[in-house]
């Protein structure tokens, strides 16, 4: 029985016996090939699509939360803190949860998607809603971490970036070789550096022939590593990547020049197109951060940057479930009432 990241990859996280596994049983997602995406739009390639929002708590956050919670607990911490656009904190709290722990989370105020926030409160976190983004949640909780007994597990936690590269492992596994090029939002930059630390080390391992170019992408008004400043006011309707100080900024610039990828920005227009346009074309509803990637491939293709008869991964790091708010306000669906009649009904229908 597949148990988890943790127990699959071992030989290739820091974990020894005596670390007690916590688990959810994430991982192990699918990757789903995109034949209708790659013909709606052109592009003469084939593209694979890592569902992220398959694990525990719907989201790629749950691979770096079973690594950081297991060393957590393995050194005797009781409680746990991060900030959070909503992801982190649910998957925070459900493993701190599992795990017997306490959890804080800090959030933006008003920016968070609604079925995250319910999440932390389900899962029991102390939830602590700040006015003011992301950005400066992060220099708190850091703070407090180093004056209080309470476990940081922000991504600038080493075990995340290492619980998060086995995705990188597991698109390996699936494809036999890495793919030409790996499609990435970037918020806080985490998940791009675990990636590239993932391939790095399989093809280190002669476990693929080559690394794949990583091209990441940020939202427009959140793009401070593409405009190469701070952005004091990050906006975005993508919530989840709405930060203007990615943490893990020089190791996100590392993994595009090492890769000879890029690092981009996608408009909100262009994020909502590819939101609708995957599910309604390939049947997956991925959170509109998470299409960034996808958006990603559009942009890169109409830039002349991909080319042809290559294999793409684009990461879909969220579940679309946990923003109903915003599938319902760009969906173009409408919902037809009528009386519980038949005639009625099939006059509707249209038949
Ligand atoms: N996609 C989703 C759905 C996310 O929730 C995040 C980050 C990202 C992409 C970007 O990943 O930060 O590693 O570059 N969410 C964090 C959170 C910030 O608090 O849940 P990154």
């Amino acid at each position: 029985m597949y148990q988890g990241l943790i127990n699959k990859y071992r030989e290739f996280l820091p974990v020894s016996d005596k670390t007690p596994v916590i688990t959810l049983n994430e991982g192990n997602t699918p990757l789903i090939k995109a034949e209708n995406l790659a013909k709606k739009i052109g592009l003469n390639c084939e593209i694979y699509l890592k569902y992220e929002g398959l694990n525990p708590t719907g989201s790629f956050k749950d691979r770096g939360m079973t690594m950081a919670v297991s060393k957590a607990k393995e050194d005797g911490s009781q409680a746990v803190i991060c900030a959070s656009t909503g992801n982190t904190s649910a998957a925070a709290a459900a493993y701190a949860a599992k795990a017997g722990m306490r959890a804080y989370v800090l959030i933006p105020d008003g920016y968070i998607a609604l079925g995250k926030l319910s999440q932390a409160m389900m899962y029991g976190a102390e939830i602590i809603a700040i006015k003011g983004n992301f950005d400066e949640a992060l220099e708190m909780v850091i703070e407090i971490s180093k004056n209080y007994p309470i476990t940081l597990v922000n991504s600038v936690n080493p075990f995340r970036i290492e619980g998060q590269k086995t995705g990188a492992f597991e698109i390996i596994e699936a494809l036999g070789d890495a793919p030409d090029y790996h499609f990435i939002p970037v918020g806080n930059a985490g998940n791009i550096t675990a990636y590239f630390k993932g391939y790095e080390e399989f093809y280190a391992l002669k476990k693929s022939s080559h690394l794949p170019k990583m091209m990441g992408f940020e939202a427009e008004g959140a793009a401070a590593i593409v405009k190469g400043e701070r952005i004091y006011k990050p906006e975005t309707i993508a919530t989840a990547i709405r930060i203007g100080n990615p943490a893990s900024w020089k190791q996100a610039e590392r993994a595009r020049d090492l890769s000879k990828g890029i690092i981009n920005y996608v408009t909100d227009d262009e994020i909502i197109y590819a939101y609708k346009l995957l599910a309604s074309t390939e049947g997956i509803f991925a959170e509109p951060a998470s299409c960034a990637s996808v958006a990603g491939v559009i942009k890169a293709q109409k830039l002349g940057l991909i080319e042809e008869n290559k294999k793409l991964v684009c990461i879909l790091t969220g579940n679309g479930l946990k923003d109903p708010d915003s599938a319902i306000k760009y969906s173009q669906s409408e919902v037809k009432k009528t009386d519980a009649k038949l005639d009625e009904i099939i006059k509707v229908m249209k038949f």
